[in-house]
């Protein structure tokens, strides 16, 4: 296993003192307010940023994030001064920090940039689900006004032109090529953390061509599978006049070389499985069995954003055929739901949350006994020690997603199977199913056969379920996220190289962009462990 430390070792093989920076919508550490007015910084929800922050601490440089407004109590959001644009993190330590840059965003960039081209436009047009889509012009300008910004931030706080630049996802697709512009021999890559769509559904978008554009002058762009570089090869091929190397999966437009990857996130394994065997969560464990009534019953977990993308009314609908075709499960299998509400402003999301909540109730009301649910519904997330506990009750865990880059609670899931004992649903639409092909595959628009499939991981074998769990476990031994971080390292460097070897003509519609000179290779990358 890497650890954060060891991916900084990667970067300084690589890349010597190179300057290095990171940018993405969300920001490191989010503000939220008490009643007093007070300030307090934690992690979003969601890995990234929680896992990049060890290796920016050990590393130091900058992190450019959209300035949120703090979550938390009215009245101390009035009495709270405003927040820094500027601050050093982790908040209150005085060392191993690193700079976040703030980026401010008026409230109607907010609507239209975020919540409006990236949630409601590209979100569910890379997630293929079309019925959500919706493309404004407003929506299409604040995400240009908003992209700018961004890039106007990182001309200005990288001004050694060394720098590498590392953006995230797909809030950020214009920003490469303004950056580029400004400054040709920029090093940048991007990682692209939702799926890629086919051809087909991608030409759906209005603005088709210019995300591509705005994509390519990127040195590196990477995405968490094989079929994702795939659709996007061919959405290159179909919109631009562009060269595409196939054995390279590189694609040359307008004379800049773009290095195409399949790179799998992953999770912190090991502190997961840390977290899980704790004697604090043998306690919580024993907790919520006596608090919930599960002593005796067997538990199924769900554990998502609420997205429609994640296939949480599928599940539940799942569940219903589960109970009236199976009564023997009635009384003894409890389904344990955790939502963490998300976008709530986007009306699809809002519409999400009722119907994720009516159909809890209807199904409760059908089959509860005096004792007994069959869902409980925790509708506010959880934390990570209480997930952990969660994971470790679980018989079975789902994850029904319709369409997910790659879906990390099925990797913590994994992680925290210290006994081995429980079995992982897993839609073939999540990223994550390449890997864990030891899970029961499920397919969540067919609900007849999802239900089946949670009878037999209730059914299982404990020789077959402990046996499927090493397996996945083994397989998540291979890479953790500190891994990935250095993996992305190395694809980074390898664009570089491949951008500067290129031969001179091998584009003959203009000449290749001059790049700056990146310290060599030191002679030893850390091994792999
Ligand atoms: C997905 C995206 C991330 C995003 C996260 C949470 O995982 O790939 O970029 O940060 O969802 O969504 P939010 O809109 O709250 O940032």
């Amino acid at each position: 296993m890497t650890t954060a430390d060891g991916s900084v070792e990667t970067y300084r093989a690589l890349f010597g003192d190179t300057p290095f920076t990171v940018v993405s919508n969300r920001e490191p550490y989010v503000p939220r307010v008490d009643d007093f007015g007070t300030v307090s910084w934690s992690h979003p929800a969601g890995g990234l940023t929680a896992a990049l922050d060890p290796v920016m601490q050990a590393m130091g440089g900058t992190w450019i994030a959209w300035g949120s407004q703090p979550t938390g109590s009215p009245r101390g959001r009035a009495a709270a001064s405003p927040l820094p644009t500027r601050l050093q993190a982790p908040p209150g330590a005085d060392r191993n920090t690193y700079e976040v840059r703030r980026v401010r965003l008026t409230e109607n960039e907010v609507r239209h940039y975020y919540h409006g081209y990236a949630n409601e436009s590209l979100w569910p047009l890379c997630h293929n689900l079309l019925e959500h889509v919706r493309f404004r012009d407003r929506f299409w300008k604040a995400y240009g006004d908003v992209n700018g910004k961004f890039a106007a931030a990182v001309l200005e706080q990288a001004p050694d032109e060394r720098t590498l630049i590392w953006l995230h996802d797909y809030h950020l697709a214009l920003a490469p090529e303004l950056i580029r512009r400004r400054r040709p021999a920029s090093l940048i890559a991007h990682f692209w953390h939702i799926p890629w769509p086919a051809w087909d559904t991608f030409r759906v978008c209005p603005n088709h061509r210019q995300l591509l554009e705005g994509l390519l002058a990127n040195d590196l762009l990477a995405f968490h599978l094989e079929s994702f570089v795939d659709n996007f090869i061919r959405c290159c091929e179909q919109d631009l006049d562009a060269l595409v190397d196939p054995r390279k999966r590189a694609v040359i437009h307008r004379g800049h070389v773009t290095t195409l990857r399949a790179l799998p996130i992953s999770i912190d394994a090991e502190s997961m499985r840390h977290l899980a065997s704790s004697p604090d969560t043998d306690v919580r464990v024993t907790e919520l069995r006596a608090r919930f009534g599960l002593a005796g019953r067997r538990v199924g977990i769900g554990v998502d954003r609420l997205d429609y993308s994640k296939g949480i009314l599928e599940r539940i609908d799942a569940l219903r055929i589960l109970f009236t075709r199976h009564p023997e499960l009635v009384g003894t299998f409890t389904f344990i739901q955790v939502g963490a509400p998300s976008r709530t402003e986007i009306p699809a999301y809002a519409e999400l949350q009722r119907r994720v909540q009516a159909a809890v109730e209807r199904l409760n009301r059908s089959f509860e006994r005096p004792d007994w649910q069959p869902i409980l519904y925790i509708p506010n997330g959880a934390s990570p020690p209480e997930l952990a506990a969660f994971y470790r009750i679980a018989d079975v865990a789902i994850v029904s997603s319709l369409q997910d880059g790659m879906n990390l609670v099925a990797k913590e899931f994994v992680a925290a199977q210290v006994e081995g004992t429980g079995v992982l649903c897993l839609s073939e639409f999540a990223g994550a199913a390449e890997e864990f092909d030891q899970a029961l595959i499920v397919n969540p628009f067919y609900v007849e056969g999802f239900a089946e499939d949670i009878r037999r991981a209730l059914s299982m074998d404990p020789a077959e379920k402990r046996e499927r769990m090493r397996r996945m476990q083994d397989r998540l031994e291979e890479g953790n996220v500190y891994r990935w971080i250095a993996d992305f390292f190395e694809a980074a460097r390898e664009a570089l190289d491949l951008g500067h070897s290129r031969p001179h003509g091998e584009d003959p519609r203009s000449a290749p962009t001059p790049r700056v000179e990146v310290p060599p290779r030191a002679a030893a990358v850390p091994p792999r462990e």
